[in-house]
């Protein structure tokens, strides 16, 4: 199959670009890749909002650039931060124009919350669903361009190079190998230009607030290629995922609900963050987590709580009504209750290197969203400056490619899938075994507080399970989850190695052999 432009993923980042392609060249072919339902992402789980300045008289770029600088510990691109926060209105409005409701007050103005790290009210928000919101408004923008190719429960697996034919540096890319996952084909799609907008990597830990999907695929995907893989030591744990006993995703409670009021406690009530920053539970997510993670180890205690009780329920239900509900259906009345929380694995700052416009380092491979590393972000990223970053990167991809040919040589030979002599898998034990130890690795030794003893063990583990798994893979006919695991594995492998090369702690990043030097 042949497109002119093919997209992997479909959160906020890969149907923004989309429809702006679609729309900007109604003559050209735009793929979009999926590997489930349609709107199945990171992107459709996120509560808080965007994160975006829209009244000069009450806030301002300068502030939001100082907070985005202040939260990354000094390691962002400044002139990134800039970009992204000047371009960020602009961004918003078209999101607002393609027909995505943001909440607004009896004025009329945007309704803003505040989270960790900002120092104003500046996150834009549809009541704690504002992913939801974004995810239905894009899609529906997308249904409405016939140059779309839509295309769910479609697996990339890897990516068209012209490795094969030289060891050159400069390697270029021709499109993916796709797995149909409702009758286990694969084939080629050839594309002048691809995208990886394929997010996340929360499920490489076992306890994460992302959904099962964020495996990490593009970043895998973009490295066995040989491109650029920058800062995956940085992993932002959120201090708020809701404790219960269920298996599956970690429900998130909103950052929103601390720039709400909400006051975190331990069991015997006490404030301790008041002990930690002088923004008490309004510091940045790394401080957060960190302080939990610290109490927690110092009493035993599997959790913390966050009080609600001093707030307005009317209003909380208006702000919150999911969260309320999901509290309510497990019998926490947040009226009188406090919430069971712990922090959870939730957002990689780090990924494929990407300029301004978004291109990796392989020719015609562009890359968007939670996925790549900008320089956004630094060591910790700025809550709610996520979506906001695949806004604007989306659009200056698109610009980049109204203003440069991106023509590929599509008469390259690219070999087909190959598979003979592989067999479908009957060992799904071996797969279930290695990814729960793999989940095991990642949280007991390369969770939020790190030491050298337990990354050189994670990395010996985690060697072990590699072999085990590539020589499956080698013999077996392709499924998702033994891809999925591969990836993650292959992301496993690039958080431990880039957290043993730190040698001094930085935002998300905290090593105690570090202190010592
Ligand atoms: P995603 O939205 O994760 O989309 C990735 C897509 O790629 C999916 O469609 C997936 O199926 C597809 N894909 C992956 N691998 C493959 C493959 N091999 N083949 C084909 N398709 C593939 N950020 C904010 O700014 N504000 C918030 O309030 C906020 N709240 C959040 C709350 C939660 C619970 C979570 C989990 C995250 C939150 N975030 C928030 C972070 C933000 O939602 C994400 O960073 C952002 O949505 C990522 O968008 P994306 O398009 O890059 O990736
Ligand atoms: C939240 O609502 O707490 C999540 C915000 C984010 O991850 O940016």
């Amino acid at each position: 199959m042949y497109t002119n432009y093919l997209v992997i993923g479909s959160g906020v980042a890969g149907l923004t670009y989309a429809v702006k392609m679609a729309k900007k060249f109604p003559q050209k072919t735009i793929t979009i890749v999926t590997k489930g339902n349609k709107d199945e992402s990171n992107t459709k789980y996120a509560q808080g909002g965007v994160a975006v300045v829209l009244d000069k008289s009450e806030d301002s770029f300068r502030k939001h650039i100082q907070d985005t600088l202040i939260a990354g510990d000094g390691l962002c691109n400044t002139d990134v931060v800039k970009m992204v926060i000047k371009k960020g209105p602009k961004r918003f409005k078209e999101l607002i124009k393609l027909g995505t409701s943001f909440d607004t007050d009896e004025n009329g103005k945007f309704d803003l919350g505040k989270e960790g790290g900002h120092s104003e009210y500046r996150v834009a928000h549809h009541k704690d669903i504002t992913g939801y919101e974004i995810e239905r408004a894009l899609l529906n923008g997308v249904h409405k361009l016939p140059n779309i190719t839509f295309l769910p429960h479609h697996f990339a697996i890897d990516l068209l190079t012209d490795h094969h034919l030289s060891e050159k540096e400069n390697l270029s890319c021709f499109g993916a190998y796709i797995l149909n996952q409702k009758n286990n084909k694969i084939f080629t799609i050839k594309s002048d230009s691809t995208i990886l907008a394929s997010g996340g990597i929360g499920s490489v830990y076992g306890h994460t607030t992302n959904p099962e999907i964020a495996t990490g695929d593009g970043i895998a995907m973009a490295y066995r290629a040989k491109a650029k893989i920058k800062d995956m030591e940085f992993i932002q744990f959120h201090p708020t995922a809701l404790y219960t006993s269920e298996k599956g995703p970690a429900f998130l409670i909103s950052e929103a609900v601390r720039g709400f009021g909400a006051y975190i406690r331990d069991k015997k009530g006490h404030r301790f963050m008041l002990n930690y920053d002088a923004r008490n539970e309004l510091a940045s997510r790394d401080i957060v987590s960190q302080s939990i993670d610290k109490e927690l180890k110092k009493t035993g205690d599997n959790c913390v709580y966050l009080d609600c009780t001093h707030l307005n329920i009317e209003s909380f239900i208006k702000h919150f009504p999911n969260i309320y509900q999901k509290c309510k259906g497990l019998y926490i009345d947040i009226s009188k209750d406090w919430i069971p929380i712990v922090p959870a694995a939730h957002y990689l700052c780090g990924g494929i290197e990407v300029d301004a416009h978004g291109k990796t380092s392989i020719k015609n491979l562009f890359a968007c969203g939670e996925c790549t590393r900008t320089g956004l972000h630094g060591a910790n990223r700025l809550a709610s400056n996520s979506l906001l970053e695949a806004l604007v990167y989306a659009h200056n991809i698109y610009k980049y490619h109204t203003e440069n040919s991106t023509k590929s040589n599509l008469t390259i030979k690219i070999p087909n899938w190959n598979d003979k002599g592989t067999q479908i898998t009957k060992e799904h034990i071996l797969i279930q075994h290695n990814l729960k130890e793999l989940q095991a690795i990642m949280q007991d030794y390369v969770g939020i507080v790190r030491t050298n003893y337990r990354l050189e063990k994670a990395k010996i583990r985690l060697e072990i399970i590699y072999k085990d798994v590539e020589e499956l893979y080698k013999k077996s006919k392709i499924n998702t989850t033994l891809c999925e695991l591969r990836n993650m594995i292959n992301v496993a492998h690039l958080i431990i190695s880039q957290s043993i090369k730190r040698t001094e702690n930085r935002g998300g990043f905290f090593n105690t052999d570090n202190l010592k030097k």
